[in-house]
């Protein structure tokens, strides 16, 4: 089995290491921040995701992968080299491509000169980075190697689930040898598998990502068109949904999409498009309505509550989504944020996201648990589609709250179990 290496260990990353370390390739994984590392060589993941300890516990005894801050400990045997690293947005929203080139000098300086090792970009980077960036920094080393683009389309909260069970891979690569040793490293996986040239490869992981959050944003205008207009989304979708062109999956509206990867990347794609002199104005205006989809929720909240300065009003759930400690985008941020500039007193609660949210916005008072969360409060947003929330009732919101006003920003509450609750939700 060949040796790998994994740079750079946020979900990505480290979903990738497990998955291949779990099908007995010997995997080193490298991150700058020590502070990652020494988490996971005490088998603690850093980032909330279903299954991740376990496997990172099942992979460290069995010595199958090493986490390291210093790339020179990456074996002279390694023959694939993942590129991993986050492609954050610059201030105008072009992808900063200084993380991606500076792992890429970290790997040249320690390609094995007799392996011709495979480089293999898994971040997601705008069509022609590899091509751009990548290659020329490579070169430069002056020792041969092979390189491929293979996007990751996992989920954060389920990266392990999505890597080890992925819906499809995609590769793109220049040389036949490259493709060889990459359908060779994925012969166990038998979803289908797209081959094609290293641009086009990059641009699959962005068109995907776009494409959903067009989906996303499409559901929230239409639900906000159908409240105006009388008639229940849900009812509506139950006749659309009968056209066999069009998947039901990512149209429930709520208050916008957030995370690491739909705006950057969609920030990213615009800026691509701009700089090749085409502003794409589409994705312009899913961005612009993504930004104020989440004011949706506030003005339900304030059509039963009248004015909100001094009521007490609870977010459930402050993480971008259910199943992950992610807070990057959330809409929690903007939904407490805009609470406060309207006098609210917010209290926020989620299961594993505190911390991080508190990192963001320490003047946020967060409780708990759900009940602590509710007791007293006037007026309460679900943010979240956490498992815990799924399962609430009214008797929940009866108990503790003053007022049993719930705006569901995410469709995950029953109505049917809402019985003298003041239910409101989007679309
Ligand atoms: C996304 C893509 O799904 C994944 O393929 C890619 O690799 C990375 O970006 P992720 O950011 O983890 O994954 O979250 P996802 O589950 O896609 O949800 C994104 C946002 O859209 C969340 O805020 C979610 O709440 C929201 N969403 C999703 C909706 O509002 N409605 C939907 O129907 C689906």
């Amino acid at each position: 089995m060949p040796e790998v290496a994994i740079i750079g260990l946020g979900p990505v990353g480290l979903a990738t290491a497990l998955g291949l370390a779990q099908n007995g390739h010997q995997v080193t994984g490298v991150d700058v921040d020590k502070a990652r590392i020494g988490k996971l060589l005490r088998a603690e993941s850093p980032v909330y995701e279903v299954g991740m300890e376990e496997e990172l516990n099942r992979a460290l005894s069995r010595k199958r992968f090493l986490p390291t801050p210093d790339i020179t400990d990456t074996s002279p045997k390694t023959e694939f080299f993942f590129l991993c690293v986050g492609t954050p947005s610059r201030a105008d929203g072009s992808m900063d491509d200084y993380p991606i080139a500076k792992a890429t000098e970290e790997v040249a300086k320690v390609l094995p000169p007799d392996q011709r090792p495979i480089v293999v970009v898994k971040s997601t980077v705008v069509p022609g980075t590899t091509e751009l960036i990548i290659i020329p920094i490579l070169e430069a080393s002056g020792k041969p190697f092979g390189v491929a683009v293979n996007p990751e389309f996992l989920r954060e909260g389920h990266a392990l689930e999505d890597t080890l069970r992925p819906d499809r891979i995609a590769m793109g690569f220049a040389e036949e040898e490259t493709g060889r040793r990459l359908r060779t490293l994925y012969e166990s996986h038998t979803c289908p598998k797209v081959e094609t040239n290293l641009r086009t490869a990059e641009a699959i992981k962005h068109v995907s990502n776009a494409f959903l959050a067009t989906k996303v944003g499409f559901a929230n205008e239409m639900a906000n068109l159908c409240q105006r207009l009388g008639v229940s989304y849900d009812e509506v979708m139950k006749g659309v949904i009968l056209d066999d062109r069009i998947n039901p999956k990512f149209l429930v509206p709520g208050v916008g999409f957030g995370g690491s990867c739909f705006p950057n990347d969609l920030q990213a794609l615009v800026a691509a498009g701009r700089g090749a002199g085409y502003a794409p104005p589409l994705l312009e205006a899913v961005i612009r309505h993504n930004e104020r989809q989440h004011l949706e929720a506030l003005r339900l909240l304030e059509e039963e509550l009248g004015s909100l300065p001094g009521r007490r009003i609870a977010i459930l759930g402050l993480a971008f989504k259910g199943d992950t400690d992610d807070v990057r985008e959330s809409r929690a941020l903007l939904l407490a944020r805009d609470l406060q500039d309207r006098g609210a007193n917010v209290v926020g609660f989620d299961p594993v996201a505190s911390r991080k949210f508190r990192q963001l916005m320490p003047d946020v008072h967060l409780a708990g648990s759900v009940a602590e969360a509710l007791a007293g409060a006037e007026g309460c947003i679900v943010q979240a589609e956490w498992q815990e929330f799924q399962e609430l009732g009214a008797e929940d919101f009866l108990k503790s709250m003053r007022t049993p006003v719930v705006v569901d920003g995410r469709r995950i509450l029953d109505p049917e179990r809402m019985e003298g609750v003041r239910f409101r939700r989007i679309g």
